[in-house]
């Protein structure tokens, strides 16, 4: 048998180095609360702090070879809308949403430990406790509308910033760190 899945937005997922995880860890450290969730934008100087190495240009090298795969070409011109992280603990959900932008990622920087129980559970449709989902469209027979990824400390993933994505609130300890961003991308140097 041969099957074909053709239709639908494409998500990508790769590793960021540790060396980069740790220094946003190292500058989110100064700025998150202990004890309860926040949300702040990285300023421009750290992102593009390190020249080639920096986040905005490692970032960038990703967004290409998405945009290559998905699309067959990388795009002339990636720029950045905005960087952001997201602190998270036990209870506060991120309500389903888009980007704006053309692609939106998202990295893991921290991971919680959530409840054993609750792990075996789901929410109705099949959204797990702490995971990122991603939706689109309505249930379908033969068709799947939503994926659901468990957050690891590394991975970042990148996908359409119009693709619906939500993340349920967890029960267990410990912080749930992201960081997010939009970019904007072209072709002809507009
Ligand atoms: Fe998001």
């Amino acid at each position: 048998m041969e099957c074909f899945t053709p239709f639908g937005p494409m998500i990508a997922r790769f590793r960021l180095p540790q060396d980069l995880v740790d220094r946003i860890n190292a500058y989110a450290d100064s700025q998150v609360a202990a004890d309860r969730s926040t949300e702040f934008l990285l300023p421009a100087e750290f992102v593009t702090q390190g020249g080639e190495q920096s986040l905005v240009r490692r970032t960038a090298s990703l967004v290409r070879r998405y945009l290559a795969r998905a699309e067959g070409s990388p795009a002339e011109r990636v720029d950045f809308d905005v960087f952001w992280i997201v602190s998270q603990y036990a209870g506060t959900p991120s309500p389903a949403h888009f980007h704006s932008g053309d692609v939106a990622g998202v990295l893991y920087l921290k991971v919680p430990q959530i409840d054993a129980a609750e792990e075996e559970n789901s929410y109705i449709a099949g959204r797990q406790a702490g995971y990122i989902n991603f939706i689109i469209g309505g249930k379908q027979r033969l068709s799947k509308s939503l994926i659901s990824f468990k957050p690891q400390v590394g991975d970042i993933y990148l996908f359409p910033g119009w693709l619906l994505h939500v993340a349920e609130p967890f029960r267990g300890s410990g912080e749930r760190r992201s960081m997010a961003f939009n970019a904007v991308v072209a072709d002809d140097g507009a």
